[in-house]
């Protein structure tokens, strides 16, 4: 295949560098993966309504997040397991989010320690899950603060796995020498016609979670919190009310509850419900500059990318990923000029929801 020149081309050409256990990990979603299909077809769904003759000789791209500046309104999004496309797995990621200019988010399973990846001058933020081990839990935050991280993301959509068929007809586990490295000691297990992933869940994950636990996260750490995976607005105020300083709009890319509502469907609502008092972002099928725009139009502040960092990690490691991130810089870029929109801030609801009274 020629060099590929969008996201589309980068995720089928990476499927040639990955493994089928791999290759399914990475993509598939919750059972029948209508919410994973709905996440595009909902930015397919929402026209835009360009402004015209506006002087869009000059575009501003950057923004900033929780008070720290950003060359383009993108992070990484968290994703377990990246050595499975690269061998430089986490690494080569932060490297590449760091050199353009866009945040990251390190998961809890990553497959390289916090301490390797971390890059205090760029935006990092630690993604937690909480286990069953509150003392667990709790040295993973105080080692994220300790190297760096600026903020705590804490996933709350996933009190128990999601049910992706693919994984468990493969029995997903690691390959040797992959391990969940920030979890030193546990592992994921080889467990019988089951994805071990969903055992580990099982065994190490805590299901208990509740609003009152956001007390105690915030008692043993200093950062700021973000809670992603919130889908209502009623969730989200209580998410401000409990301390949150940002909140990511996600279904976890499709692959926790499926039949759960698209993410673009959800944010609208949520961004007015929240009403200014925190930052909000999304995620879920970000795949063109154009999306991008769509999603701050309805009032994300930023947006994060999830599985096109992999196709571009498994095509060409930190290069594929540095790729990827100017190719959504370039279609942003001429999004902006062609809706007439010199700035981040010039991207408003009317070009979504063109009112003709107005
Ligand atoms: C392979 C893979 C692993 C993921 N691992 C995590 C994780 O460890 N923690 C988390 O909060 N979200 C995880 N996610 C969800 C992403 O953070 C994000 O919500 C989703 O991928 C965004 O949708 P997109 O892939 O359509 O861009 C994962 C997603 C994928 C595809």
């Amino acid at each position: 295949m020629h060099h590929p020149i969008n996201l589309f081309e980068y995720e089928h050409l990476a499927k040639e560098h990955l493994s089928q256990m791999a290759l399914d990990y990475y993509s598939s979603g919750a059972w029948d993966e209508v919410t994973l299909r709905d996440n595009r077809a909902a930015f397919e769904r929402v026209k835009l309504h360009p402004r015209m003759l506006v002087d869009v000789s000059d575009r501003y791209l950057n923004t900033s997040i929780l008070g720290q500046s950003l060359k383009l309104p993108l992070l990484i999004a968290p994703m377990a397991f990246q050595c499975l496309a690269h061998p430089d797995g986490e690494v080569a990621t932060a490297l590449a989010a760091a050199s353009a200019g866009v945040g990251m988010v390190l998961s809890t399973l990553a497959t390289k320690t916090m301490e390797e990846v971390a890059l205090p001058n760029s935006l990092q933020w630690f993604q937690l899950y909480i286990h069953k081990d509150r003392g667990l839990t709790r040295a993973l935050v105080e080692r994220a603060n300790a190297v760096g991280y600026k903020a705590i993301c804490l996933t709350v959509d996933a009190p128990v796995l999601g049910r992706r068929e693919r994984d468990q007809r493969n029995q997903f586990t690691l390959p040797p020498g992959l391990h969940a490295a920030n979890l030193a000691t546990l592992n994921i297990p080889h467990a019988q016609g089951e994805s071990g992933l969903f055992t580990y869940f099982a065994q190490q994950l805590n299901p208990a979670i509740t609003w009152r636990d956001l007390e105690w996260l915030q008692s043993i750490s200093p950062l700021p919190l973000v809670i992603k995976g919130i889908l209502r607005g009623d969730d989200a105020v209580r998410a401000v009310e409990y301390g949150a300083k940002a909140i990511v709009v996600s279904n976890h890319g499709g692959r926790q509850l499926d039949g759960a509502i698209a993410s673009l469907d959800a944010l609208a609502a949520i961004v007015a419900a929240v009403d200014g008092r925190v930052e909000v972002l999304m995620d879920g099928g970000i795949r063109r500059g154009t999306d991008i725009l769509k999603a701050i139009a309805l009032g994300a502040k930023a947006v994060l990318i999830g599985r096109p960092v992999l196709w571009g990690l498994a095509v060409n490691g930190k290069a594929g990923v540095s790729h990827i991130i100017s190719l959504l810089q370039h279609e942003l870029d001429v999004a902006m000029a062609l809706t007439g929109c010199p700035s981040l801030e010039d991207i408003d609801s009317s070009l979504v929801q063109l009112d003709l009274k107005s």
